[in-house]
């Protein structure tokens, strides 16, 4: 299984930023981890990270040319106001999960609302990092 994490912007800043939301973490740490779950796994695993809306789009693009199995995607704040991004995900046809590290319904008000969700196959939120390595359990039940 080709599986694609994508992390969008300031999530190359775990373990520097908020760590009371987002935990002590470093990114590089969790990239590590994960790579180690997919090897365990026999998974063919790629974790991409940006900061902007654009590379985020072309990432998405680039995957279906790859014929990626599945995407997990973290959109961090654009979740709640990325259309461009939405329709990225709409327009490729392979599974989806959307991740959020905090549980964004225990936060302000412009974090309920994520224009994502609905072009998603599913979501995991407010587990910490932990959500990534069940997104990824979860993606290799569902493509089977
Ligand atoms: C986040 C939640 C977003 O609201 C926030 O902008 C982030 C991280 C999360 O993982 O909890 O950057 O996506």
């Amino acid at each position: 299984m080709k599986l694609l994490i994508i992390n969008g912007p300031n999530l190359n800043f775990l373990g520097i930023r908020e760590k009371s939301i987002y935990g002590a973490e470093g990114y590089e740490t969790l990239v590590e981890r994960l790579k180690q779950k997919a090897k365990q796994d026999g998974i063919d695993l790629e974790v991409y990270q940006d900061n902007s809306e654009g590379a985020i789009i072309d990432r998405i693009q680039q995957a279906y040319f790859e014929e990626v199995d599945g995407i997990i995607i973290n959109p961090g704040a654009y979740a709640h106001y990325s259309i461009a991004i939405r329709d990225a995900l709409a327009s490729v046809d392979i599974p989806k999960i959307e991740v959020h590290i905090s549980n964004v319904y225990k936060r302000e008000e412009f974090r309920h609302t994520s224009v994502i969700t609905p072009v998603c196959t599913g979501e995991i939120l407010g587990l910490g990092v932990q959500g990534y390595f069940l997104a990824m359990d979860a993606m290799k039940e569902y493509v089977k």
